[in-house]
């Protein structure tokens, strides 16, 4: 299929064969990643505009280095030493930095819908870099990806996503992303960290029970606990957290064999992973980061005209 989307906003919105699509490009874009010399002349000649209004390690230089590797010129925004101190909107910001020959606003805020508010105003493309509780949609794409290429095939999977689920857009583009492909979620959690609507969504279920949550996953997704967004009380320390929730080589040993683990970063360790698990042969955390920027390839190639001019 060719690509028509101008944005890419969530996973929700997208259909199983765009998906498909993505992780297929992607594909070929890791092998780029992985080369020598990491640069082909696709996108020579376009603009990607990073505007981070939330810090961020892995989705900002990937998004950067992936614009890069496809020959894009690439701009980083420092919010902070930008125009916004002084109380220019989102919209004029963005809006300014279009004019000035943007093809495509990467975009991390703390408000869910903000991507989607400049998608509706702005002729550039628009990547939802994260907003809010909301989604995190090549976050959500790269953990398929990975997952993908460590079990090779997704459908069927048993997949637990673990920790603070209420606060958590991995979770909710995780979700959506493989219930479309045919794997079984099982999201666990606290009760005061968990979010019982999602378990309404076919394919998802809910439980606040560990061992039951792990107990034959093939795939362990492991949340960071949010502290920058968690409001008091919703569990007792962190010390406490990781004696209930935390995930360590002797709970893992209820899950298939050769189980995978996975964590979006920045991981807290000691709390939500121990690093055992964190450095173990189960975990693919560093492949994810690496395959991040094949899947940011793959999206910017996609959404920039690489598919859709031709
Ligand atoms: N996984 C993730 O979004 O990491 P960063 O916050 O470092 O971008």
């Amino acid at each position: 299929m060719g690509w028509k989307r101008k944005d890419l906003l969530g996973l929700q919105e997208l259909s199983r064969d765009e998906i498909e699509v993505i992780l297929e490009t992607a594909d070929s874009m890791r092998d780029i990643v992985t080369r020598p010399i990491k640069k082909v002349p696709t996108l020579r000649g376009k603009v990607v505009m990073n505007l981070f209004y939330e810090n961020s390690t892995r989705t900002r230089n990937s998004f950067e280095l992936a614009g890069k590797y496809l020959s894009a010129d690439v701009v980083n925004v420092a919010v902070a030493a930008s125009s916004v101190v002084k109380g220019e909107t989102l919209l004029d910001t963005a809006r300014n930095l279009e004019v000035m020959g943007t093809d495509a606003v990467v975009i991390r805020h703390s408000s869910g819908g903000a991507p989607h508010f400049l998608a509706q105003r702005l002729q550039a493309s628009v990547i939802n870099a994260g907003d809010g509780m909301h989604e995190h949609p090549t976050q959500g794409l790269l953990d398929l990806f990975t997952m993908r290429r460590n079990k090779g095939r997704i459908a069927g999977l048993k997949v637990a996503i673990v920790g603070d689920i209420y606060h958590s857009r991995v979770a909710r583009s995780n979700l959506w992303g493989l219930t479309k492909l045919g794997a079984e979620v099982v999201l666990c959690g606290p009760t005061t960290l968990m979010a019982p609507e999602l378990g309404e969504i076919p394919g998802v279920t809910v439980t606040d029970k560990l061992e039951e949550a792990l107990e034959g996953a093939d795939v362990v997704n492991v949340l960071r606990i949010q502290l920058e967004r968690q409001e008091k009380g919703l569990f007792p320390s962190t010390r406490e957290y990781h004696r209930f929730w935390g995930i360590t080589s002797d709970r893992l040993a209820v899950c298939n064999d050769d189980v995978l683990v996975l964590h979006p970063g920045p991981m807290n360790r000691g709390i939500e992973i121990s690093s055992a698990v964190a450095d173990s042969e189960q975990s693919a955390i560093l492949d994810q980061v690496t395959n991040g920027v094949a899947v940011r390839m793959a999206v910017l190639y996609l959404l920039l005209g690489g598919e859709r001019e031709a």
